[in-house]
């Protein structure tokens, strides 16, 4: 059992890529399809842990609008993996999750799109972490879809402002992410949360996701409390 901290402050949002199932699979000599398997059980193990410790908001970025560009038995292990998560989703109602989907849903498969928005209404509710899964999401092409809904509703130039702008993004509704995790040695934002992430404190480790725990997550928490936030003040 982990030793809780009671006076560290946690993060209102964190955010997470959860990059490094390849090399982890490569690693052991098994299909990169393995490293996705152990990366969606370790999805689902911080998800829970999160939600124990009152986390109020988690985005993990599960597809990329470039994942696309992956072999197709890669990218159809990623799709399986994510139905059997929303399929598998109905055993945990009593976790008290709220899931939410940001990305845009049009090229994903029929049955994918009715069980996401599936797990969206049975867990509308929930009033402990909500829980974002980026799919099929890239921060420019969000950006790009807020900039046609600004033009298609009229509004009018000087009417454009900050809070417009992240009014009119998938994220709308929940606070800028203030804590961002990246395991697996890189250093990149890779087009996640490009706007939402402009005063977010970034931690990075060489981890790779399929071994990350909640130990490193304490860690990482840990080391957020001692960051110095300034939002461009002094
Ligand atoms: C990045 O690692 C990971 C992905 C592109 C996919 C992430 C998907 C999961 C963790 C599983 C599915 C998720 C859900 C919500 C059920 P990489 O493949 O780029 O790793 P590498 O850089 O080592 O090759």
């Amino acid at each position: 059992m982990l030793k809780k901290n009671e006076n560290r402050i946690l993060p209102q949002h964190i955010a997470i890529i959860m990059d490094g199932n390849g090399r982890w699979a490569k690693k052991k000599g098994l299909p990169r399809t393995a490293g996705h398997i152990a990366g969606a059980k370790t999805f689902k193990n911080i998800a829970r842990y999160c939600n124990k410790i009152g986390l109020k908001y988690l985005t993990v970025y599960a597809f990329s609008t470039e994942n696309w560009k992956r072999p197709a038995d890669e990218v159809e292990g990623i799709m399986n993996l994510l139905r059997d998560y929303l399929k598998d989703a109905e055993n945990f109602k009593d976790e008290n999750i709220r899931v939410r989907f940001i990305g845009d849903r049009t090229p994903l498969a029929d049955d994918i799109k009715e069980l996401m928005a599936k797990n969206e209404n049975d867990s509308k509710n929930a009033t402990g972490l909500t829980l974002y899964i980026a799919i099929n999401y890239g921060g420019r092409d969000e950006i790009v879809k807020a900039a046609q809904k600004i033009v298609d509703s009229g509004i009018k130039a000087d009417e454009i402002n900050e809070q417009l702008i992240s009014d009119m993004l998938y994220t709308c509704d929940c606070p800028d992410p203030d804590f961002i995790i990246r395991p697996s040695g890189e250093y990149r934002i890779s087009n996640y949360l490009i706007w939402q992430s402009a005063y977010s404190e970034f931690w990075y480790s060489d981890i790779l996701w399929p071994d990350f725990t909640e130990k490193h997550l304490e860690k990482a928490i840990a080391d957020f409390n001692k960051r110095n936030r300034r939002f461009g003040g002094i």
